[in-house]
């Protein structure tokens, strides 16, 4: 098939709109990407699409319209966040999920009983849109799987010779594509985000949901809510990582791993600190340029035969959130969180958290490994599932919430049975601790401290990048023990005696703050360490 390009005159939009009207495929311009439209009311013309772009039938389509009378026929109802969402934003780059009408072919909700709408703004778009006279089915006009194209050439590469013709618009102005929420979900479910904020979507409708799948990996066994969210997207041919941290840390990072065919995906203000090859999409703090550009950038990388590429990580703020969205697709979600990490230990009663509230004091993020403890086995979380399943139902009281004590008693009652313990628990204390670095990271701080007891026994030392052991007198100790946790003498004996030894946390390359007694003397070293071994300096 030859594929014509049609230019942006009265002459190329009628001739878009005539093979559209007789079925065929043309890729259009909107503001967001470019679409591969079809006549979204012919499941035939719609087939088309997916064999074109080689998508999965599962993944529905977005119907465009370009008159607000328009989606009436298309939808069952349209509920009042329906109509205030489309008075605040149409046209605009805003799809809504509502139940689908019966007229809506199968192919287009992917089997789904919903339908997504949307109105964009592009006046090409609209002029098609109206011209052609029916809605328009239109994922964005890639080979499933690479990056959306932002302009006409970056069509043409994928498609060529698979549709009729692409209508060339010029560079797409937001980028990204649209925010997609679905409004058959109370509250509005926000599916995939675009230029349309979470901010913006609440200034309108109220308190909104923000699927997980936005940020975060899909679960093995989770359905999607949004069936786009669980294929491989907008990757390009290298292995790409996303590096979070501070723009020093990022640069350090990627130096420091530069050999042949690593490529930085960075920001414009990072290119002089770099010492690698590098494609920029955008500066720094500019999100809307980002979002312009990151698609490009993405094929660009494969232009420059980059195998390996370091991605900084955008702000997850307001637009920023897209662009996160994309990127982390595009890296498989592979993270590399650069942010230093110190750990916190010591046997109990020595100090530990005397020494963590002057870090926080200090402005330092803390995580709190004794709260994630409790965090994970809250009722209905996959751990605590997980320990009613090794040890018994028992565990579980009727509320659903754990029985710690049922729970001491059948995984301490042997040597395997505490094994089996920790290697549930240690595992998802690790991975949360690990989100919570990520969010740290996220919001510029070059530092975090993991306090955790346990931190040598749950394998914690390999995320850090320097352990502080406090310690203390047993006498010291026992005293401490027995004012916190009002104690007798000889429990408070009891519990230290279940301890490892000061020589198990005090090893080779570990700071060790020695609490001798003075509340304020221990604070006070532990700022001077701190200030020291400069942890806080980017
Ligand atoms: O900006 C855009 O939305 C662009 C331009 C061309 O308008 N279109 C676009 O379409 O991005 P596409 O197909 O690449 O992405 C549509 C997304 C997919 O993630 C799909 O799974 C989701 O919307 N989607 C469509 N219908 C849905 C439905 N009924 N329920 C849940 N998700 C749906
Ligand atoms: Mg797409």
């Amino acid at each position: 098939m030859h594929t014509q390009l049609l230019q942006p005159t009265p002459e190329g939009i009628e001739e878009a709109a005539r093979l559209l009207r007789e079925g065929h495929q043309v890729a259009i311009p909107t503001e967001t990407v470019y679409g591969l439209a079809a006549d979204g009311l012919n499941g035939t013309a719609v087939a088309g699409i997916f064999a074109a772009k080689e998508r999965p039938i599962d993944n529905p389509l977005i119907l465009h319209i370009a008159d607000e009378q328009d989606w009436a026929p298309l939808v069952r109802e349209i509920p009042e966040n329906a109509k205030k969402l489309a008075a605040a934003y149409w046209p605009g780059p805003l799809t809504v999920i509502l139940p689908a009408a019966d007229c809506i072919p199968a192919e287009v909700r992917g089997g789904l009983d919903t339908v997504a709408v949307r109105f964009p703004s592009h006046p090409i778009a609209q002029a098609v849109i109206l011209h052609a006279g029916c809605p328009l089915a239109a994922p964005s006009a890639n080979l499933s799987g690479s990056p959306s194209p932002t302009k006409a050439a970056r069509v043409m590469e994928d498609m060529q010779g698979r549709i009729a013709a692409v209508l060339d618009g010029g560079d797409c102005e937001v980028g990204v594509e649209s925010t997609v929420v679905d409004l058959c979900h109370t509250p509005p479910r926000l599916l995939r985000p675009g230029g349309i904020t979470p901010e913006m979507l609440e200034a309108v409708v109220g308190p909104i949901e923000i699927d997980d799948a936005v940020t975060h990996i899909l679960q093995e066994g989770a359905t999607a809510a949004s069936p786009g969210m669980k294929y491989k997207h907008y990757a390009p041919k290298a292995q790409v990582y996303l590096v979070k941290g501070t723009p020093e840390a990022y640069a350090r990072y990627v130096n420091a791993h530069k050999a042949p065919g690593v490529t930085a995906l960075c920001f414009d203000e990072d290119i002089p600190h770099l010492e690698v090859p590098a494609v920029t999409y955008g500066r720094r703090d500019e999100p809307m340029e980002q979002a312009r550009q990151i698609f490009d950038a993405l094929r660009q990388l494969d232009e420059q035969d980059a195998q390996t590429v370091y991605a900084a990580c955008p702000s997850l703020k307001g637009v920023g959130l897209a662009v996160y969205n994309r990127l982390i697709r595009a890296a498989a979600f592979r993270i590399i969180n650069t942010i230093r990490v110190i750990g916190l230990t010591g046997p109990t009663g020595a100090g530990k958290s005397t020494v963590a509230d002057a870090w926080r004091q200090l402005g330092v993020p803390v995580i709190d490994t004794d709260g994630l403890a409790r965090e994970i086995v809250q009722p209905g979380s996959p751990c605590l599932t997980k320990l009613a399943e090794v040890f018994s139902p028992a565990v579980l009281r009727e509320d659903g919430s754990l029985d710690r004590a049922e729970l001491a008693r059948r995984a301490f009652a042997s040597p395997e049975g505490a094994q089996a313990l920790n290697a549930i628990t240690h595992p998802a204390i690790i991975a949360r601790t690990q989100q919570l670095l990520e969010e740290a990271a996220d919001s510029g701080h070059p530092v975090a401290v993991v306090d955790a007891p346990l931190l040598f026994e749950a394998g914690m030392e390999t995320i850090c990048h320097h352990i502080v052991a406090v310690i203390a007198p047993a006498d010291l100790r026992q005293k401490r023990i027995m004012a916190r946790d009002t104690l007798d003498a000889e429990a408070a004996q009891r519990r230290m005696a279940a301890q490892q030894p000061d020589s198990f946390y005090c090893r080779a390359g570990v700071s060790v703050l020695e609490n001798t007694a003075d509340e304020e003397a221990l604070r006070k070293q532990a700022v001077t360490l701190w200030q020291k071994e400069e942890w806080s300096t980017p």
